[in-house]
């Protein structure tokens, strides 16, 4: 039997920001860090989650960026990104990444891909995407990638839950 639909006027105000907030502070995901070029070669690069494998055939990836992002003019002005997934050991650069520091590489080891791009050393896998599209919503942009090399080295990935960096097996 079906019941019937609940009122929308009436349940919309159970979704508030916050709510929203908290549960998606309780969907574990991975720890990338998105690095670009600037047109004068300096690396730039930002932590993110919102990083989803879209498609196989072509293989793209998708990565959700919030606009306020000072990263994301220079990844579409690049049309090149590398999504970095951090090993366990690299929580620290999952907090410097995302912060506004003026230069988030200094001290971080990394190296130049043939593509031109900024790879995290040690990270678990490194996917170098071309700008294929891009999506407003919202206050973020989605930008979808198409897969031109992946570089994968193993290890135990970083993941974030209730706010907070984990091991999968401390989960
Ligand atoms: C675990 C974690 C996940 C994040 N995921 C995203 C994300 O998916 N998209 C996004 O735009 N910002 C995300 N952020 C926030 C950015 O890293 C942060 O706003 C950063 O300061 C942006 O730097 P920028 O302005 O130099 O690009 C995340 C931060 C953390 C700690």
């Amino acid at each position: 039997m079906l019941q019937a639909m609940p009122d929308i006027k009436t349940s919309a105000h159970v979704a508030s920001a916050d709510l929203f907030k908290t549960v998606s502070s309780h969907w574990p995901s991975g720890v990338a860090v998105i690095t670009t070029v600037g047109n004068d070669g300096t690396p730039h690069g930002l932590t993110m989650s919102a990083v989803i494998s879209l498609s196989l055939e072509p293989m793209q990836y998708l990565i959700s960026v919030d606009k306020k992002s000072s990263t994301l003019p220079l990844i579409k002005q690049c049309s090149r990104f590398c999504i970095n997934f951090l090993n366990i050991s690299q929580g620290d650069i999952g907090m410097k990444f995302a912060s506004k520091a003026d230069d988030k590489f200094a001290g971080i080891n990394y190296r130049t891909s043939r593509f031109g791009l900024p790879l995290i050393v040690g990270a678990v896998s490194s996917i170098t995407c071309a700008l294929a599209s891009v999506v407003l919503s919202g206050d973020h942009e989605i930008l979808i990638g198409d897969v031109l090399e992946i570089e994968h080295y193993g290890g135990e990935p970083l993941v974030h839950l209730r706010r907070a960096f984990h091991t999968v097996a401390s989960l």
